[in-house]
């Protein structure tokens, strides 16, 4: 049996699980949002896994391993959460020494982006695939890549921490960092975006499906703006064609440095495709080198929404 903790700077989830020939079966997951300071927050979701092994009469001596996929920098090695920009306050964390105190069963940390890419190269979209890359594109952007059939981390397991790439002087913030890649692509990018269109547009006296008053600046989301981009608002597509631009200026710098066959793009690429991919393969077949543009296949996560819990189960299963 097998153990999982997935967590993001939005949400948490608990998950159990059991491996099986070729596949992990999901026994039960509990979601919840990170919403409590860092070792309230742990302690929740260890009292949860607690409580869902006993629901389910899972023996805590029965759980092969246990995985704990985060949003970085974190270093594997050594078991630590450093200091992600997108969980506030969880600096020097050992989380590792603390689930493997109160569980008594292997423990891995790893990146989540680093985990989704492990689950969708052996369950998802990136099965018989040697050389992919994985980003998260969620609250944030973080990479994951398979090399040569190997997970690659790097010297400090901060490979992949691409979200603090700068790809513009200024822009949106991401990574404590204006213009990062990050800053315009990620959920709170494109709300960034978003915001400032949407001003841009009130100052003259336009109408934008999605924010109607100068006030009402702070509830736009990344979802809000999608909606009304999918109902055919102009000033909406614009934000999400802006975003598709530099996701594109991004990828067009990987392809040309890892030649991957395969690019696996996660959570809301998968729910916007259709308003971010015609600016991001314009930029990509501009810029990057076509041999390697031809080579490589960009698809959204295979394991769709469940990705993020299988990418926990996942490390689970590498524990020793
Ligand atoms: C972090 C990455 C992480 C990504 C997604 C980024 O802000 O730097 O380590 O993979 O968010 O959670
Ligand atoms: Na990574």
């Amino acid at each position: 049996m097998l153990l999982g903790f997935d967590i993001g700077g939005t949400k948490c989830a608990v998950l159990i699980g059991e491996q099986t020939p070729g596949n992990i079966r999901l026994v039960c997951k509990e979601a919840m949002p990170t919403d409590l300071p860092v070792y309230e927050m742990i302690e929740k979701l260890f009292a949860t896994a607690e409580r869902l092994l006993n629901q389910h009469q899972v023996a805590k001596t029965s759980l092969s391993g246990i995985g704990i996929s985060c949003g970085g920098p974190l270093s594997s090695k050594k078991g630590l959460i450093l200091s992600p920009p997108n969980l506030i306050g969880w600096d020097n964390v050992p989380i590792v020494k603390m689930a493997t105190e109160r569980f008594g069963r292997p423990v891995l940390l790893q990146n989540d982006a680093n985990a989704c890419a492990v689950a969708e190269w052996k369950y998802g979209a990136g099965r018989g695939y040697n050389n992919l890359m994985f980003l998260t594109f969620g609250t944030g952007m973080g990479a994951g890549l398979i090399l040569n059939g190997q997970l690659y981390s790097g010297i400090s397991d901060l490979a992949g921490e691409v979200g603090h790439i700068r790809l513009a002087d200024l822009g949106p913030v991401g990574f404590g960092k204006s213009g990062s890649f990050e800053g315009f692509c990620s959920g709170g990018g494109i709300a960034q975006i978003g915001q400032f269109k949407a001003r841009e547009m009130l100052q003259v006296g336009k109408a934008v499906a999605y924010c109607q008053n100068v006030g009402d600046l702070p509830l736009v989301t990344a979802k809000s703006i999608a909606e009304a981009a999918f109902a055919g608002d102009e000033t909406a597509k614009e934000v999400y064609r802006l975003c598709g631009y530099y996701l594109g200026k991004a990828l067009s710098l990987f392809i040309d440095m890892l030649n991957p066959e395969l690019i696996i793009l996660g959570s809301i690429y998968g729910r916007a495709e259709t308003l971010l991919r015609p600016a991001m393969m314009e930029v990509i077949e501009k810029e990057a080198y076509f041999e390697s543009v031809a080579a490589c296949s960009i698809v959204p996560a295979g394991l769709t929404e469940s990705v993020g819990d299988m990418a926990a189960l996942s490390l689970a299963t590498m524990c020793s």
